[in-house]
């Protein structure tokens, strides 16, 4: 029997997640939104596209959460998107809330599944939902990484003109310009990039990573990027299927692991059938320790901010 992955938020990033899902043939995906009927047009769509992709696998589209019963894997895409001029932070509240309400019907129908959250602020939003859950920490944990990683790796293999395959980054802390790219373990061909690049084309790459959501959104004016963050959840959503135990960075809940306490963060993790299987801690530098620092005490106010907005 195939496995079930449900994606919750079927608009820009969860229907193009779902299609990439759909068409590597390894599970069936059922995609929920709460927009009537749209999410079961997107999915027969798809469905109708099988043939043509070679995939047997099943997709559907649905506004109840009984068709999602038994999921292995519950990605959530919900909420709203970035307009230019906003921070992923200005979509606190109103996601906070979304994530929230879906997560208990997650919850209620797949008791036993993993959730992997995308909706943003992502830190913040992946913290919520493992609070709401009630799930142990493994089981619940956010793209992000993967998705800033990606970014990174791309601007340094056109900077370099060499392929993307031979390019391996880390970019860890909060999905938020204080995420921590660790220019030490950017490697491209196993050779360290401060080999050959100086400080001056690191810095600027560094920078365009960080600021690497803000300008697509500045391009696409009328919401956020999708194409990389489908291909980030379903890189992710491979290693779980297939227990692939990749080495990722992934949000994860932290309990003192790089000194951070009680707080989902991006760190390298081990990820497979059982979800976050380990947190890879790896000495930091000084500077490195206080940009991830500088990176959690970030995350920490938005955590306040819900805290003092919960509902009781
Ligand atoms: N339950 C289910 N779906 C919901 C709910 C809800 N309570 N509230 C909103 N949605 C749906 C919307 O109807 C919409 O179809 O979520 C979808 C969001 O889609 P888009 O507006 O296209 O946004 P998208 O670009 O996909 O981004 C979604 O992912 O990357 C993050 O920052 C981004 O937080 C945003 C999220």
């Amino acid at each position: 029997m195939r496995k079930k992955v449900t994606v919750v938020g079927a608009g820009n990033v969860g229907a193009t997640a779902a299609q990439l899902i759909h068409r590597l043939g390894y599970a069936d995906v059922i995609l929920v939104d709460i927009v009537e009927d749209m999410p079961a047009g997107k999915a027969l769509d798809m469905q109708e596209s099988a043939p043509l992709i070679g995939s047997d696998a099943k997709i559907i589209g649905s506004n109840s959460y009984e068709d999602t019963e038994d999921s292995d894997l519950v990605i959530i895409t919900a909420g709203i998107a970035r307009k230019p001029g906003m921070s992923r932070d200005d979509l606190l509240l109103t996601n906070m809330n979304i994530i929230g309400s879906v997560t208990r019907e997650v919850v209620k129908f797949s008791p036993h599944c993993l959730i992997m959250v995308v909706s943003n602020p992502l830190d913040a939003m992946c913290q919520h939902a493992f609070e709401v859950s009630g799930f142990p920490k493994h089981r619940v944990f956010g793209m992000a990484g993967v998705l800033d990683t990606a970014r990174f790796r791309t601007f340094i293999s056109e900077e370099l003109n060499v392929s993307v395959e031979d390019v391996h980054a880390y970019v860890l802390g909060g999905h938020g310009d204080d995420m921590v790219p660790l220019v030490r373990y950017t490697t491209v061909g196993g050779i360290p990039i401060t080999e050959l690049l100086d400080q001056e084309a690191i810095d600027r790459l560094v920078q365009r990573a960080r600021q690497g959501g803000a300008e697509i959104v500045s391009l696409l004016k009328t919401g956020s990027a999708y194409y990389a963050p489908a291909a980030s959840i379903t890189e992710m959503t491979e290693a779980i299927l297939l227990d692939k135990k990749r080495i990722l960075p992934c949000c994860t809940y932290l309990e003192g692991q790089y000194g951070i306490n009680n707080l989902c963060m991006g760190v390298p993790v081990k990820l497979g059938a059982n979800g976050i299987e380990s947190v890879i801690e790896i000495t930091l530098t000084d500077e490195e320790k206080a940009a991830m620092d500088r990176s959690a005490a970030s995350v920490q106010e938005l955590i306040e901010v819900m805290n003092k907005n919960r509902p009781n």
